[in-house]
């Protein structure tokens, strides 16, 4: 039923946005509708570590094995549901007043609608209610994704030190001050 009412609410809202823009306009309206009505029902929380959600994650990242995951203390995660399907994680470490963004995933077909920004913005939150006081990570150059989701909330890109990955890839570390 809530999802019906969503449904119709959206509906009517469309509708109005329609009849105030001019032709010009239509297009870009038509880019935020889909992008508004397709995250309207997604949750996104803080959730227990589980074997779902390090599967989930495997399936996209070679991540560290399943009892590392499960048994450090340090590691938490934020976690999106479209209903009750789980399709985004993004693990972290919180230590000493700090968070370490370890990894994050997004299901293939909700990519590029926010999700990750938005599991971000819940980190971000949880670590202004902790007290940290600096939120870091390192992307692959070639994440373009993964790097623009977090400028896009202020991160910065240290560009102090020169790292790379085993294979060769240059590691862009980022940062945000909280
Ligand atoms: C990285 C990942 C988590 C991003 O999730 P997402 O929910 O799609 O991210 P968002 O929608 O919040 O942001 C993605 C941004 O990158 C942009 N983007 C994506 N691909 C792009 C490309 N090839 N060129 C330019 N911009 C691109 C999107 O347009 C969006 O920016 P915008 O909001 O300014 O338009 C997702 O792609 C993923 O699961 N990848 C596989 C696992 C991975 O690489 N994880 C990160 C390493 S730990």
């Amino acid at each position: 039923m809530k999802h019906l009412k969503s449904l119709n609410e959206s509906q009517e809202r469309k509708k109005q946005q329609y009849t105030v823009v001019s032709k010009d306009s239509v297009k870009y309206i038509k880019r935020f509708q889909v992008f508004y009505e397709s995250i309207e029902n997604i949750i996104i929380t803080e959730c227990e570590k589980s074997k779902d959600s390090y599967d989930f994650v495997s399936k996209y990242l070679n991540i560290f094995d399943y009892d590392s995951y499960i048994n450090n203390e340090n590691l938490y995660q934020v976690c999106a549901f479209d209903n009750d399907k789980l399709i985004g994680v993004s693990i972290f470490r919180m230590k000493d007043s700090k968070i370490h963004l370890n990894y994050s995933a997004v299901d293939e077909s909700y990519r590029n609608k926010g999700i990750n920004k938005k599991m971000k913005i819940k980190i971000i939150e949880i670590g202004k209610e902790n007290n940290c006081t600096l939120i870091t990570s390192n992307v692959r150059q070639s994440n373009i994704a993964s790097i623009k989701s977090q400028q896009a909330l202020g991160f910065k890109i240290n560009d102090r030190v020169d790292l790379k990955y085993p294979d060769g890839e240059k590691k862009i570390p980022l940062y945000l001050n909280l």
